[in-house]
């Protein structure tokens, strides 16, 4: 097929070069010229584990442009992967969304035959049907579901395994408006082996909000377990594992630790509170996980104070920065509270992480940046260790008290005092 994507952040480039590498043609639109030069060159604007091969391995199929003309013009399917990103109390911004409707709706004006518009934006339930669809008609002419078809297919790519998680999704989740949308799609993953979920366009967008909000209570349920069982000396894990072979359950997303951060989980989760409200509802439970999820770093620190109950002038080290492994991210990263904590306790705080210093740096940045982790360790009273990366399995904590929050478990064994958040 031929195919056109609004966007090229992570969501917009993974799919377009996926859809490329499953045989397609693909064009990709954006406004920015540098990440189309990029793009065109072969070479991906962000960093994602597999992309810049499977780019350059499909660039004959794969361009990128401005032109939203030539973009519709040569494709039958356009799929809107623009950012919605998030407003102060919690609604999302959907100015990205209605510009792409609104120049796709122009595009299709001009255009002879039908054309499927596809919103894999996440987006509130609703809003493909109720906001995207009009504007595609109002600025077409023309009419859904009769001139064009209208879709929407949300996606679950994790940041950092994105390629992978596009091509072995656990399910395929189709909201359609009218059958030929629905056929469409079908012959478009006629390749995959996973189910097919078949919904309404809300449904659709309603099962990603859901799906990244039930993840999210997995983590702070398993937080909010392994706070209590901490207390009495229970190893969560041993918990986590014991549950989680229960096939109801499941193991996955039972890592209890400082909480969940990232670009997604903290946006979905105030969206789906916001919308609840807007439609005049509560989502108590929601408020819960998010509650938990506030406090879970901050037990670093009581943690700390247990040994050390006046942090004034203290120098405690931090390794990891980003919001999880492998990743330069630190969107709503666990590592920003208790880094904010630990001034305010007016501690001396000394970071590092593999890829994420420039960023935090761009938050804090008055703290001391280490070149390495034996660094943060040297002169280090104490260390907290918020992300996982391999190099902090190594490292050598004799003396040092050490305040694990993602399950460093060698740390123990040379440091001085070592406290698991939740084990
Ligand atoms: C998430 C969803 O997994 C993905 O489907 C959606 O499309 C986007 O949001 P991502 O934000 O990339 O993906 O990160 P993910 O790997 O899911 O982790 C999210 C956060 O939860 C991280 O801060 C991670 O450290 C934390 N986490 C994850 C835990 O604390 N415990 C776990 O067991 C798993």
């Amino acid at each position: 097929m031929n195919i056109s994507i609004i966007g090229t952040g992570y969501v917009g480039l993974v799919t377009g070069v996926c859809f490329a590498k499953l045989g397609n043609k693909v064009i990709c639109v954006d406004i920015n010229e540098k990440k189309i030069e990029m793009i065109n060159k072969g070479v991906p604007p962000i960093y994602e584990e597999g992309l810049e091969q499977v780019l350059v391995e499909n660039k004959n199929r794969i361009e990128a442009t401005r032109d939203y003309r030539y973009a519709i013009q040569n494709t039958d399917v356009t799929f809107i992967c623009v950012g919605t990103p998030s407003e102060d109390d919690g609604s999302i911004d959907l100015k990205f969304v209605k510009e792409a409707a609104e120049e796709i709706g122009e595009q299709l004006r001009n255009k002879d035959g039908w054309h499927l518009v596809v919103v894999k934006s996440t987006v509130l339930p609703g809003t493909t049907g109720e906001v995207v669809l009009p504007l595609l008609e109002r600025y077409s002419g023309k009419k859904a579901g009769v001139d064009f078809g209208v879709a929407m297919n949300p996606e679950f790519l994790r940041e950092g395994i994105a390629v992978r998680d596009f091509l072995e999704p656990d399910r395929i989740v189709i909201g359609y408006y009218d059958d030929k949308s629905r056929e469409v799609l079908r012959k478009l993953y006629s390749s995959f082996s996973c189910p097919i979920v078949e919904t309404s366009l809300s449904a659709a967008e309603m099962i990603k909000y859901a799906s990244n909000a039930f993840l999210a209570t997995k983590i702070s349920f398993i937080n909010e377990i392994g706070n209590r069982s901490k207390k009495i000396g229970i190893d969560t894990y041993e918990v986590a594992s014991g549950i989680g072979m229960d096939k109801r359950i499941g193991r996955a997303f039972l890592g209890s630790g400082i909480g969940w951060g990232g670009s997604c989980f903290p946006k979905d989760l105030n969206a789906l509170r916001y919308w609840a409200k807007e439609i005049g509802e509560k989502i108590d439970i929601i408020n819960s996980v998010i509650e938990v999820n506030r406090k879970q770093p901050l037990r670093m620190i009581d943690l700390l104070k247990k040994h050390i109950p006046n942090l004034n002038g203290k120098t405690v080290g931090v390794l990891g920065l980003a919001f999880k492994p492998y990743t330069d991210d630190i969107r709503e990263s666990r590592s920003i509270p208790v880094v904010r904590r630990l001034l305010e306790e007016k501690a001396i705080v000394k970071a590092y992480d593999p890829k994420a210093m420039d960023n935090f740096k761009k938050v804090f940045p008055h703290i001391t940046y280490c070149s390495s982790a034996v660094t943060v360790l040297e002169g280090s009273e104490a260390v907290l260790i918020i992300k996982k990366w391999d190099e902090f399995r190594r490292l050598d904590y004799s003396g040092k008290i050490v305040i694990d929050g993602r399950r460093v478990l060698e740390a123990k064994k040379t440091a001085r005092i070592y406290e698991g958040v939740c084990w």
